[in-house]
């Protein structure tokens, strides 16, 4: 099938960015964005951000994963360690998440490396989840083969039957990891396709900020 796109062409005219309107730190930045983006009200699953990981035979592999917590340190999200993102990360820690929210016409591209939260933090939050999300990450070793959906939906029958009046128990391959960046952009979209983007770089525990070319 042949599909011709070129015609989608939008004009970005909703914001503007500057060296004088960006904050010194960039978590605080991020914290700022992700809070206007949270009250506009006007982008669905806010924290929905792409995660990018390389694996060990140098593939990248991008997928959707959720934002759980922004700690001074860094952005944790909750996954399988043995699934492909675990496994990569496993063998190379450099990773990136990207968020868009298209209706304020802005990126948020962060560079760092991700490592396994406590195994405490994990079982707190593990807890806090509702049932059947608990139940679901148990039936499921994820981003394995599977024979048909079938297979899944008895095991997840089984498991309910056997956890009904139990606790349901974290799987020991289930958890946290937290992304401590090393990099940002922010990047803001304008007309003629002159976006601006601010770019931070960490250098011995401080934060430079450029100007980056759109
Ligand atoms: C909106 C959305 C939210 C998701 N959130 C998560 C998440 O928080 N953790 C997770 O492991 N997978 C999440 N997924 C599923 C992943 O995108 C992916 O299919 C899964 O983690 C397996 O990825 P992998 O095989 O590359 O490891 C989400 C998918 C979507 C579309």
């Amino acid at each position: 099938m042949n599909r011709d796109l070129h015609n989608y062409r939008k004009s970005y005219q909703k914001g503007t960015l500057d060296k004088s309107d960006v904050l010194a730190n960039p978590m605080e930045q991020f914290r700022d964005w992700f809070h206007q983006a949270e009250i506009s009200k006007t982008v669905d699953e806010v924290n929905a951000m792409t995660l990018s990981t390389v694996n060990d035979k140098g593939m990248p592999r991008g997928r959707i994963v959720l934002l759980k917590e922004v700690t001074k340190e860094g952005f944790i999200f909750y996954t399988n360690y043995g699934s492909k993102k675990g496994q990569a990360i496993e063998h190379n820690s450099n990773v990136s998440l990207s968020f868009f929210w298209p209706s304020l016409e802005q990126q948020v591209i962060i560079e760092g490396k991700a490592i396994k939260i406590s195994e405490e933090k994990s079982l707190n939050y593990f807890k806090q989840r509702p049932k059947d999300s608990q139940l679901g990450a148990l039936v499921s070793n994820q981003s394995q083969e599977v024979k048909d959906r079938e297979t899944i939906e008895n095991r997840l029958a089984a498991l309910q039957k056997e956890y009904e009046s139990k606790e349901v128990p974290k799987p020991d391959n289930w958890g946290g990891f937290i992304v401590k960046p090393e990099a940002f952009e922010f990047w803001q979209g304008r007309h003629s396709r002159l976006h601006d983007r601010m770019y931070y770089l960490k250098i011995d525990n401080s934060w430079e900020v450029k100007r980056l070319q759109p």
